[in-house]
């Protein structure tokens, strides 16, 4: 298995998040940082109470610097409005900050790969590091690759999802949030014939969250 340095070397030790996002943007604790344009660092509001963590940025966040921007992002923003959860109230990252693609083979498009778990790991100290510096009360994950970054390797997110769990005690100095995971807004994107039944699910658990 490929080990990386991994991003703690990178990581300054400030819970400001401005300056946490400058620092980011030179890191180099994985391979990644090579291919992609920038580090797609979280933002969100100063005041969030909720923290929502996808897997990395895809090709529109990558150019544009920013998390959920591309058509993931606007279906997230479809579905917080349903679930009338205010933006201003949220705070949004991944749990990889730089673009994993493979080229077409004609080399014009970038299609996205999943990370491996080496550079999840790699990548975590950022997502820690932005845990303690927003101290949400709830955190949600989306989709697996979020899910395991926080809870473990071996999490399954069919048996848990919508279970209100606690981060492992390596995790919770300083704050102690719940924490949920469900689908990622993609999988609702990619589902043909369930996906009103898929988005109006996901559209419970981030309410549900709200509630916590
Ligand atoms: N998918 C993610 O997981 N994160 C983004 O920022 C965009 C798409
Ligand atoms: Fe650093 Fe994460 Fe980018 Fe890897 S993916 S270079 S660990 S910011």
């Amino acid at each position: 298995m490929v080990t990386y340095p991994g991003a703690q070397q990178y990581v300054p030790d400030t819970r400001d998040l401005a300056e946490l996002a400058a620092a980011s943007a030179g890191c180099r604790g994985c391979d990644l940082y090579r291919e992609a344009e920038r580090t797609v660092f979280g933002g969100g509001g100063h005041e969030a109470r909720m923290m929502l963590v996808g897997e990395q940025p895809g090709n529109e966040e990558d150019l544009a610097g920013e998390p959920f921007v591309g058509p993931a992002g606007h279906l997230l923003d479809k579905a917080l409005e349903r679930a009338d959860v205010d933006r201003g109230t949220v705070y949004v990252t991944n749990a990889v900050k730089h673009f994993r693609f493979d080229r077409s083979a004609n080399g014009r498009r970038r299609i996205h790969k999943k990370p491996t778990g080496a550079q999840v790991s790699a990548c975590r100290p950022w997502l820690e590091a932005e845990l303690d510096a927003v101290r949400p009360e709830v955190v949600v994950c989306l989709g697996a690759t979020a899910a395991q970054s926080l809870l473990g390797k071996d999490f399954k997110l069919t048996q848990h999802r919508g279970e209100v769990l606690r981060l492992p005690g390596e995790l919770r100095e300083g704050c102690d949030p719940a924490v949920v995971v469900t689908v990622h807004p993609s999988a609702v994107l990619r589902a043909k014939s369930q996906r009103d039944d898929m988005f109006r699910s996901f559209v419970q658990d981030l309410a549900r969250a709200a509630t916590l």
